[in-house]
């Protein structure tokens, strides 16, 4: 039971201390003074906290808060961040939109910052025809082999992505359009199926060694100005190459036919003036990255 002992003065006999009176069943609680250190520190907190509400913004009112004398305020300081990235950020544009093509790999900082920079651009605008893995599908070109229909060096895959395909939207598009033999009645049904067993023989592929003769002679008369004499393309004209494994529309006798009847032209949105040309840059050397990539001759 506590007692209130009146005598608030008594002194503890064992440690010499004021007593503060407080007695619990003959337990008598020593009043000892607080260490000087603690009650100066206690002292020193209060007078921060109150530099720290005058200084900083501290003290929350409706909507915002008090101001403090400093202006110091969160958001402004994620804004300065953002603001350092900025300017590290169109450094490296500008540089990068300035430096010859073939001298950016020199440059180990300014490459990484253009191929890491391509590769989230990539995602962004050209998986939807290319694919995520940049593999392609039919019509839309696989862009990670070797097989180019415009060209795989910096330069060559640069212009590509700047100035689309056969894009109306872009006057230095790349341009090229193989005739419809079959629909404008330039070749006869035989003369194109046998043109398809040449190519077919092209390609290494079964056909039929006969009617693959005919086909040559229409192949050098007809085709051999785009894909060259012996079918392995030309890039200046975006005119595949035959003669491989790898095509853009199949190459099955039934695809050739119908390609040569009635051609199908791929279409491809040019970037430049949407993205610029930094952007553009970054997305050239993303892809001459992926395993293709050739040096300029
Ligand atoms: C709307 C569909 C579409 C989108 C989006 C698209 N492309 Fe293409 N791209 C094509 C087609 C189709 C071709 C083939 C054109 C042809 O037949 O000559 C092509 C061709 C290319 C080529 C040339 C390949 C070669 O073999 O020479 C490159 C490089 C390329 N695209 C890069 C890109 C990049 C980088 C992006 C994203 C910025 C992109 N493309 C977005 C449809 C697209
Ligand atoms: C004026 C140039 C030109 C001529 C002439 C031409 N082609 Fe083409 N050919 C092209 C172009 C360009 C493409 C690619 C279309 C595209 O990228 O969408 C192509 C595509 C093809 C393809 C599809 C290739 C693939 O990878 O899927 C075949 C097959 C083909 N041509 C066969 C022929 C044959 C056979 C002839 C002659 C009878 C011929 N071409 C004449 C320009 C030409």
């Amino acid at each position: 039971m506590a007692t209130n002992d009146h005598d608030s003065h008594e002194i503890d006999e064992l440690s010499g201390t004021q007593t503060t009176g407080h007695e619990w069943d003959g337990i008598k609680e020593l009043d000892t003074p607080m260490p000087r250190w603690w009650v100066r520190t206690f002292y020193a907190t209060i007078v921060i906290a109150f530099c720290y509400v005058i200084y900083y913004p501290a003290i929350p009112l409706i909507e915002t808060s008090t101001v403090g004398v400093s202006g110091v305020t969160a958001r402004g300081t994620v804004e300065e961040k953002l603001a350092a990235v900025k300017r590290d950020k169109s450094k490296l544009d500008v540089k990068l939109a300035n430096t010859a093509l073939e001298n950016v790999r020199n440059d180990d900082q300014l490459y990484r910052y253009a191929v890491a920079g391509g590769e989230s651009l990539y995602k962004v605008y050209c998986t939807q025809c290319h694919g995520s893995g940049a593999q392609g599908a039919v019509g839309y070109p696989n862009l990670n082999d070797d097989d180019w229909l415009w060209g795989g060096d910096l330069d060559a895959i640069r212009t590509t992505i700047a100035h689309g395909v056969r894009n109306d939207a872009d006057d230095d598009t790349r341009l090229s359009m193989m005739p419809s033999f079959g629909r404008d009645g330039i070749l006869s049904n035989t003369e194109i199926s046998s043109v398809v067993e040449y190519v077919l023989k092209m390609s290494a592929k079964d056909h039929n060694p006969k009617r693959a003769i005919d086909g040559k002679a229409i192949f050098a008369e007809n085709c051999a100005s785009c894909h060259g004499d012996d079918g392995l393309g030309n890039r200046d004209l975006g005119a595949p190459n035959l003669a491989d494994a790898l095509a853009l529309y199949g190459n099955d006798r039934q695809s050739l036919t119908r390609q040569i009847i009635a051609p199908r032209h791929g279409v491809m949105p040019p970037w430049l003036k949407r993205l610029g040309e930094p952007k553009v840059r970054q997305l050239a050397f993303y892809i001459h990255s992926l395993g293709g990539g050739e040096t300029a001759k």
